[in-house]
C-alpha cells in the first residue's frame, strides 16, 4: 500500500475528492497525513475522516516551512501532493523527492502559472483575455513555479456569459476528476 501525504491551504475540495475516490474504490494508496500552512476547512474535511493532520504556520515558521515539513514526512510517505498548497517548497524539499511531489494548477499550464498566480487570480485572468478554454494541469513539481513535468490536463469551454466565479466552479469539477486519477498514474509509475 502506497503512503501518500496531502498539502493543502484552504477549504480541501481537492483533498475530498481523493478521499472519496479512497472510499469508493478499490486503490492501492492511503492518506498517510495532511499537512495545511494555515488553519482551513480542509484540515476539518481530514479530521472528519480521522486522517492525521498537522499544520506548519507559514506566517511564523516563513522560509524554514519547508525544512520543517521535510523533517517531518522523513521518508514516510512515497508521494508528496500539493492540494491547493500556496506555499513554495525550496529546492531541497524537491530535489529530495524527485518524482514524488505533484501539484494541481488550476489552468492550462504554461499558460496562467508561475509566481503569484493561484486560485481566483488565475481565473480572472482568463476572463479578463478572453481565453476560449481554460482548465486543469497536474503536473510534477520543479524547482520552478508552476515549470514542472505536465502528467495530465483536462479542459473545459469559456463561455461569454462565464465570470471568473462559474469559470472556478466548473474548473474544479475537473479537477477533481484529474487528481484522484493522475495520482494513481503516478504511483503506478513507481511500482
Ligand atoms: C484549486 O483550484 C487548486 O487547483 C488551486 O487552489 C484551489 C484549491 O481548492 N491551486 C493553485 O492555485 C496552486 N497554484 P481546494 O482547497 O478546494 O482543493
Amino acid at each position: 500500500m502506497f503512503k501518500i501525504a496531502v498539502l493543502i491551504s484552504g477549504g480541501g475540495s481537492n483533498l475530498q475528492s481523493i478521499i472519496d475516490t479512497i472510499s469508493a474504490s478499490k486503490v492501492g494508496y492511503e492518506i498517510t497525513c495532511v499537512i495545511a500552512d494555515r488553519k482551513c476547512y480542509g484540515i476539518e474535511r481530514a479530521e472528519k475522516n480521522n486522517i492525521k493532520t498537522k499544520i506548519f504556520d507559514r506566517k511564523i515558521l516563513k522560509k524554514d516551512i519547508s525544512k520543517k515539513i521535510d523533517e517531518y514526512l522523513g521518508n514516510k510517505v512515497d508521494l508528496v501532493v500539493l492540494a491547493g498548497f500556496l506555499s513554495i517548497l525550496d529546492e531541497n524539499f524537491i530535489n529530495k523527492r524527485k518524482g514524488r511531489v505533484i501539484n494541481i494548477h488550476p489552468s492550462l499550464l504554461p499558460k496562467f502559472g508561475g509566481s503569484g498566480m493561484f486560485g481566483m487570480r488565475i481565473h480572472r485572468a482568463v476572463i479578463e483575455t478572453k481565453e476560449y478554454e481554460s482548465g486543469c494541469t497536474v503536473h510534477y513539481v520543479d524547482a520552478g513555479v508552476d515549470t514542472g513535468e505536465i502528467i495530465e490536463q483536462r479542459k473545459v469551454k469559456v463561455e461569454a456569459e462565464d465570470t471568473a466565479e462559474t469559470l472556478q466552479k466548473k474548473v474544479l469539477v475537473e479537477e477533481h476528476k484529474l487528481l484522484p486519477k493522475a495520482i494513481e498514474q503516478v504511483l503506478n509509475n513507481l511500482r
